[in-house]
């Protein structure tokens, strides 16, 4: 698996230290709104790929919150694009009211923002009290970056990238650094 790897995008120790960063920010933000944290506070992480992010950033909110996974898939997992997909929804474990909760959504990369707008319309039906947005990679591409989100861990080249819970083919989602993959890796399929 190391020997598929081109370079080191991010490093461990730097994704650690912005996901402290970023938490802290939330925290703040939350309480801000509130007057003190929040009554009610759901995260709403986007499977697979935030799996990791997800895992370190709520070990950093020192806040009561709950955990409500779903899945969207804009990409097929053989391909190195999400461009064009087509967005297929199941977000069926939402409760049908979220009234009076607030929501963070999470997903590990803003691309075309297909998912996360899907995840937004679907969150909106039911009537939360603020939906938030947080992404862990935002590609620099016109797409990504006209896309509204709260907050953004990284902003990154336009190229393909594995690791810290992103895959190719399901795969290097175990890999601790944002890296990019040797382009034979792309060629074995
Ligand atoms: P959209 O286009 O909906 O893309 O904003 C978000 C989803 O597309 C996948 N994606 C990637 N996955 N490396 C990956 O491992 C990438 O560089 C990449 N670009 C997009 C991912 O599933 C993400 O949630």
């Amino acid at each position: 698996m190391l020997e598929d790897i081109d370079r080191i995008l991010i490093s461990r120790e730097t994704i650690a230290r912005r996901v402290r960063e970023i938490a802290q920010q939330i925290t703040h933000d939350l309480c801000l709104e509130e007057e003190g944290p929040p009554a009610e506070l759901t995260l709403v992480p986007i499977l697979t790929g935030s799996l990791i992010f997800v895992a370190d950033l709520i070990r950093e909110l020192p806040l009561k919150l709950q955990l409500n996974l779903v899945s969207i898939s804009s990409y097929s997992g053989t391909k190195a694009t999400s461009r064009g997909a087509a967005v297929e929804q199941s977000l069926t474990k939402l409760p049908e009211s979220m009234a009076g909760t607030h929501v963070l959504v999470i997903d590990d990369i803003l691309d075309s923002g297909n998912t996360l707008r899907a995840a937004i319309v679907a969150l909106h039906h039911r009537q939360p009290a603020s939906i938030r947005t947080c992404v862990l990679l935002r590609k620099q591409r016109p797409e990504a970056m006209a896309f509204p989100v709260d907050y953004v861990c990284f902003d990154i080249p336009d190229v393909f990238v594995v690791g810290y819970g992103l895959d190719y083919n399901g795969y290097y989602r175990n890999l601790p650094d944002i890296v990019t993959l040797r382009p034979e890796v792309f060629r074995r399929r």
